[in-house]
């Protein structure tokens, strides 16, 4: 817990615009302390300004590990260490087919998605391990689940790579260090600039039915960091849409 407030502390990455910085407005006005990064400092920088909860504001790449290592820093420096640790940071991908996935784009999709979470997820764990507790956070997707979006296929995989190493780490804490939560979030579509951000461009979150407010995603995220089942779907109705999806491969047959 932080000296500044009786809060909790919390870093987000990818906080200067959608998911994260709803998250981050979300839990401001919960009590939380908040050390967000993010590549476009001006931008988070305004939007940090506007909180009014103690803040540390670290402009930085989630791909590259040392600028992670440099947030865990600066939250220990401020607030005496971290609660809950979000690897929120991700970048979708428009590509019309399978073959149309270059070997590059599938190692972008990795390195933005899974490998930025992998360093995320190194960097605080030891930190967490010394506390015997800590709340570590993925934000994955739906489609990493039901990968039925054609053109979002490396997206998908590399979203299904992060549940896994998710999965993997709850396996490997279970035993000695129960107090350290893994949640895994899976949203569904949310009305954000993900799509304009996707590398090929291509339909605008916000203009697909039925998108989700990123306020609501942010504040089921935010009632399920402490409590409650692991895997947080954000929408209700996505876990039967799961369960149904595997019960009709399990029924398939060639
Ligand atoms: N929106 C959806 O429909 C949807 C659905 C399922 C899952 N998700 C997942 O939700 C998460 C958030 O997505 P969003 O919808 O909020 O997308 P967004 O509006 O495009 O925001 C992405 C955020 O991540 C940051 N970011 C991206 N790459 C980064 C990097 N290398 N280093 C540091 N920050 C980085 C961006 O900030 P800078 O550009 O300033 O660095 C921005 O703050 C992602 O993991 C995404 O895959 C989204």
């Amino acid at each position: 817990m932080a000296g500044e407030s009786s809060g909790p502390v919390v870093v987000i990455t990818g906080a200067s615009a959608g998911i994260g910085a709803a998250l981050a407005r979300e839990l401001a006005g919960r009590g939380a302390c908040l050390v967000l990064i993010a590549r476009r400092e001006e931008l988070l920088s305004e939007m940090a300004a506007t909180l009014g909860t103690p803040v540390e504001v670290v402009p930085g790449d989630v791909t590259r590990r040392a600028d992670l290592e440099r947030v865990l820093e600066r939250a220990v420096a401020r607030f005496g260490g971290v609660d809950v640790w979000v690897n929120n940071a991700g970048r979708g991908i428009t590509r019309p087919s399978l073959e149309a996935i270059t070997p590059e784009d599938l190692e972008v999709m990795i390195r933005d998605n899974t490998r930025s979470a992998l360093h995320g997820m190194q960097v605080v764990l030891p930190h967490f391990k010394a506390r015997k507790q800590g709340v570590l956070v993925n934000v994955s997707s739906m489609l990493s689940r039901i990968p039925d979006a054609i053109p979002r296929a490396a997206y998908s995989a590399a979203k299904a790579a992060l549940n896994s190493l998710t999965e993997s780490l709850r396996s490997e804490l279970a035993k000695d260090y129960p107090g350290i939560r893994v949640v895994l979030v899976l949203p569904g579509v949310v009305a954000t600039d993900f799509g304009n951000s996707a590398i090929g461009g291509g339909v605008d979150s916000r203009t697909i039915p039925g998108a989700q407010s990123v306020e609501e995603a942010a504040r089921i995220i935010a009632d399920g960091l402490f409590t409650g089942p692991v895997d947080v779907y954000t929408r209700p109705g996505s876990l039967a849409k799961v369960l149904g999806y595997l019960e009709g491969l399990g029924r398939s047959s060639p």
